[in-house]
């Protein structure tokens, strides 16, 4: 009679327990972000890199670019509200293919958020439809924040090399 208590005592408390670890793991925020990204206007060239990439020889290993791409709730740029923006660089990191460094900052500057930081270092290949964004930390609101990006590209301009991506993002506290 008592042994049994006390295992019906040690199954509840573990059913507790593993009841805790699972409130702890779905604590995720999902935030979607559409990226305005447009040559020489939200970005610039600030060093060339030394040889042509075989991929794509108008690229060159070693190209490095500067962002401070405009960061909107809708995927439209000129009606949908802006949230903040996307401030780094990327750097052609790949010999043979097209494949950045991408190292960012998401800023707010409006809603929710406005004020707190998400810091994202990512590997970006042009190919891939979907492009996963390792998020390595955050300030205000997001301190300590961990979790991934999902990047894709919704729209792209040929004649002024602009671009317009989708981010989602899945954060964990
Ligand atoms: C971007 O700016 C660079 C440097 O001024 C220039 O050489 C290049 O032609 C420009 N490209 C476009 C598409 O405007
Ligand atoms: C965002 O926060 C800044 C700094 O506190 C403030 O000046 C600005 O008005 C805020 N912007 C919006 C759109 O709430």
């Amino acid at each position: 009679m008592h042994a049994m208590l006390l295992h019906f005592a040690l199954v509840i408390s573990l059913a507790t327990a593993l009841a805790g670890i699972g409130d702890a793991a779905k604590t995720t925020t999902h935030i979607r972000l559409y990226m305005h990204d447009t040559l020489n206007v939200t970005t610039g060239l600030m060093t060339t890199g030394t040889r042509p990439v075989p991929a794509d020889p108008r690229y060159r290993f070693g190209d490095m670019y500067a962002i401070d791409d405009p960061l909107t709730e809708g995927p439209d740029a000129a009606s949908s509200p802006a949230v903040g923006r996307a401030q780094g660089f990327y750097i052609f990191a790949s010999q043979t293919e097209i494949a950045l460094f991408f190292c960012f900052n998401v800023v707010f500057t409006a809603g929710p958020h406005n004020g707190s930081t998400i810091a994202v270092l990512a590997r970006n290949v042009f190919a891939d439809k979907v492009r996963e964004l390792p998020v390595v930390g955050g300030t205000g609101a997001f301190r300590g924040v961990s979790g991934y990006g999902l990047l894709s590209t919704q729209g792209y301009d040929a004649s002024r090399y602009r671009a317009v991506l989708k981010i989602d993002m899945y954060l964990r506290f």
